[in-house]
């Protein structure tokens, strides 16, 4: 389990976010972290302690006062990896940004060395608030890693201003970043990635194009953040929301794709291309929208250029590479001339033609091949397979 042996605490103030803290709880548990939660006297009137206790399967606390615990401001606070406080509400931010110790979670940050995420959560008007503004100017220059707070609806209606406590799967990859970096070797190290499909206009209405959805250079994207690495992600046309924490550019053609590439290229130290380019294009786009009873019309294709091969002049030496290989069939041979014609360290050879693999879904059944082995993995989870090939990278750098 990613967090096995992480101890966090979760102090969460009182506001209506609560809820969604439950949900933070849980995944921080499920991923294997000790998880002690301290709720404020205000999140016991929204969420009751008996919730954390159950989602955490951990005592929770709430009080300063309670009996045996006369140190627990210490002893908690010196113990976990990170406070992770969410939601923030602009009272906690405004005690703890005056060092004001007047119940148990604002003592523990007080007391404590450790580092600090918090995501603040709050009326819009709250959070605008100089006051706010000021303190939590304050806590960040004390060094708190402050996630959010998002712009979209609050409990009370809709705002087009940030307050709302951004969600839990976000801040959990925030804490888990904060968590893995020191572990691993993707920590500050620029890790460029593409993903999805391209579009080859055909005319001004159509486009060649493939069923890439994108997914697994995404999970690619979120995972390595979680790592720790600055992530810059080129997407092809997906629907699909930005990862956390990562740098989108978007594009649409194969040759933007590869001007794109080119432009980020000088500064990655790791290059995984997870993109599914269209390898054709129309020698001419033809103008207008031609008629479908178009009698005879036909289309001269080119193929596009490989971006990937066109980059290994350009390419810092020590970029560790990374390549797919969409084949129908395991067709091993293929994959290692792929490997050697664009010089990578590891092509993820992936079968088009088994429903549980390749485009659009949410497994992939991939085998790792490099230069000395070839190794299948099982049937896994996009993220996972996207966790295994970060393994092999960090293996490498
Ligand atoms: N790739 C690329 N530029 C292209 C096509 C593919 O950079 N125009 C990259 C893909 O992102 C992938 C790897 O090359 O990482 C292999 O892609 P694949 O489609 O399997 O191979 P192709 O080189 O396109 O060869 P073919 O279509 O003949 O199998």
């Amino acid at each position: 389990m990613i967090l096995a042996n992480r101890r966090v605490v979760l102090g969460v103030s009182g506001g209506i976010a609560c809820y969604k803290s439950c949900t933070l709880a849980r995944r921080l548990t499920e991923l294997g972290a000790t998880v002690d939660v301290i709720l404020t006297a205000a999140a016991t009137e929204f969420v009751r302690p008996l919730t954390f206790e159950a989602l955490t399967q951990r005592p929770v606390h709430t009080s300063l006062w309670e009996p045996g615990t006369a140190l627990a401001h210490l002893e908690l606070g010196r113990g976990p990896d990170l406070i992770a406080v969410a939601p923030a509400t602009a009272n906690l931010i405004a005690r703890a940004a005056l060092g004001i110790a007047d119940d148990l979670l604002s003592a523990i940050l007080l007391a404590s060395e450790v580092p600090v995420l918090a995501a603040p959560g709050m009326n819009d008007e709250m959070f605008a608030h100089p006051a706010t503004q000021a303190n939590l100017a304050t806590l960040r220059q004390r060094g708190w890693g402050l996630i959010g707070p998002a712009v979209g609806p609050l409990a009370e209606g809709p705002s087009d201003r940030p307050g709302r406590m951004v969600e839990p799967e976000e801040i959990l990859v925030h804490v888990e970043r904060a968590l893995r970096t020191p572990e691993g070797k993707l920590g500050s190290r620029h890790v460029l990635i593409t993903a999805g499909p391209t579009h080859e206009p055909l005319d001004a209405v159509r486009v060649i194009t493939n069923p890439s959805s994108g997914k697994m250079g995404y999970h690619l994207a979120e995972r390595a953040f979680a790592r720790g690495a600055d992530v810059t992600l080129i997407s092809g046309p997906t629907s699909l929301p930005r990862p956390t924490g990562v740098e989108r550019e978007w594009v649409t053609t194969t040759e933007q794709l590869r001007e794109a590439v080119g432009r980020r290229l000088g500064t990655a130290d790791v290059l995984i291309m997870a993109a599914a380019p269209s390898d054709f294009r129309a020698r001419e786009v033809a103008s207008g929208k031609p008629q479908r009873a178009t009698a005879g019309h036909s289309v001269h294709l080119d193929p596009t250029v490989d971006v990937l091969e066109a980059t290994i002049p350009h390419r810092r030496p020590g970029t560790v590479t990374v390549g797919f290989a969409l084949e129908v069939g395991a067709n091993l041979d293929r994959a290692r001339e792929k490997l050697r014609r664009k010089q990578l360290d590891l092509i993820a050879l992936n079968p088009a033609d088994e429903p549980e693999s390749g485009f659009a879904v949410d497994t992939n059944r991939v085998t790792f091949v490099t230069d000395t082995e070839v190794r299948p993995l099982e049937l896994l989870p996009k993220p996972e397979v996207a966790e295994r090939i970060l393994d092999e990278i960090e293996g490498r750098l």
